[in-house]
């Protein structure tokens, strides 16, 4: 297959462009570097031992977007292109819809130009917001607390309106939960800018002396040792979910909004005890007050993805604390300078 891969610099993206060109596809990325470097695609060929093409862009520059689109001809768009920390989209809240919502509209017109029909698009758990039950399940209903997950719950509702508008059309909606983890080469992984808003690089940089200690947001929640419990899924086996979905659009016609997690919680002092497992040493850890707006638990329900996709997660958390652990350690200041 041809694939546009727009983000594919980024985290997810690099992970995934590893999967598709060891599955012998044909891959064109488009990013602007906003929070990408080059040197992770560089590593990217290393790893595969293959090119691909590579066109440095933003997807709300409309014409350069549409010529490089229409100029390779994609059977296929892998959509990962955009911003993603929940707290900066709450203070600067028209960045993250001009450059997620605007830049998706943008993306769905030049595959129109282009004649590509059919599109992954990574959307997020979080456009469900609070839990009304768990495990969240596809048909839970859907409301953001956040601008950021604001964004992709329109971006979904555009995607869907395109497919409906478009003949032939096919998209699939990828919910992802927590990714987290590393190539198992250690030579790519996640590279988070600025102080780390996850749990897994931050845990990662206390690990290799980059900061000093964890704060652990709370320990009185309902979960099995008092801290909160998220579902985190390999990257690996985020990347597979991306074959999976393309070749599910591949065969089938409508869109589709699809989980991608393991369908199980893990807590924060459950992640802290691997990756002290995963490094030979102990992470230094002081319980904090609870954060606004957290949640006890959060998990998915994985039997669509099993159904349409054919796919489930199949690493545990000590393959994502070791593979971690492997970039971290190796990569102790990720990629460096930046683009
Ligand atoms: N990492 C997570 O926890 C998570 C969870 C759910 C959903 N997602 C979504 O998955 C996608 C990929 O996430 P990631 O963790 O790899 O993030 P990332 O920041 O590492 O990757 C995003 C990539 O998109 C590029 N980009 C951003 N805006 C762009 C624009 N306007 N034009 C061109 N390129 C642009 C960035 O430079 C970067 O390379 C994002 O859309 C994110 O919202 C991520």
């Amino acid at each position: 297959m041809r694939i546009f891969v727009t983000g594919g610099a980024g985290y997810i993206g690099s992970h995934t462009l590893v999967q598709l060109l060891g599955a012998g596809h044909d891959l064109c990325v488009l990013d602007n570097f906003s929070n990408s470097s080059l040197e992770a695609l560089r590593r990217v060929r290393q790893l595969t031992n293959r090119d691909f093409a590579l066109v440095e862009a933003d997807i709300r520059d409309t014409a350069t977007l549409t010529e490089a689109m229409s100029g390779f001809a994609p059977d296929a768009v892998v959509h990962f292109a955009g911003l993603k920390a929940v707290g900066e989209s709450g203070e600067k809240p028209l960045l993250y819809y001009d450059n997620n919502v605007t830049g998706s509209a943008n993306l769905l017109a030049a595959m129109d130009t282009a004649g590509c029909r059919r599109i992954v698009f990574s959307s997020s758990a979080t456009v469900y917001g609070e839990a009304q039950y768990l495990p969240f399940d596809e048909d839970h209903p859907i409301a953001p607390t956040n601008p950021y997950g604001r964004t992709k719950a329109m971006v979904e509702e555009m995607i869907r309106d395109w497919t409906a508008a478009t003949d032939g059309a096919s998209a699939a909606l990828l919910r992802y939960f927590n990714p987290v983890g590393a190539h198992e080469s250690g030579r790519i992984g996640e590279d988070p800018r600025d102080i780390p808003n996850n749990l897994m690089p931050f845990i990662a940089q206390v690990a290799v002396g980059r900061r000093a200690k964890l704060s652990v947001f709370g320990d009185d929640y309902e979960t099995r040792d008092g801290t909160g419990e998220r579902d985190y899924i390999h990257v690996v086996d985020l990347a597979a979910a991306h074959s999976a979905a393309l070749e599910y659009c591949a065969r089938t016609e409508g869109c589709e909004a699809i989980n991608v997690g393991t369908g199980r919680g893990i807590t924060v002092m459950e992640m802290v005890a691997a990756y002290e497992e995963a490094c030979g040493h102990a992470i230094a850890a002081e319980i904090a007050p609870r954060r606004p707006g957290d949640v006890a638990s959060s998990y998915a329900a994985t039997a669509k993805a099993a159904r349409l996709l054919n796919w489930h997660a199949e690493r545990g958390v000590d393959a994502m604390c070791e593979s971690s652990w492997r970039w971290q350690s190796t990569n102790s200041e990720g990629y460096g300078e930046k683009a």
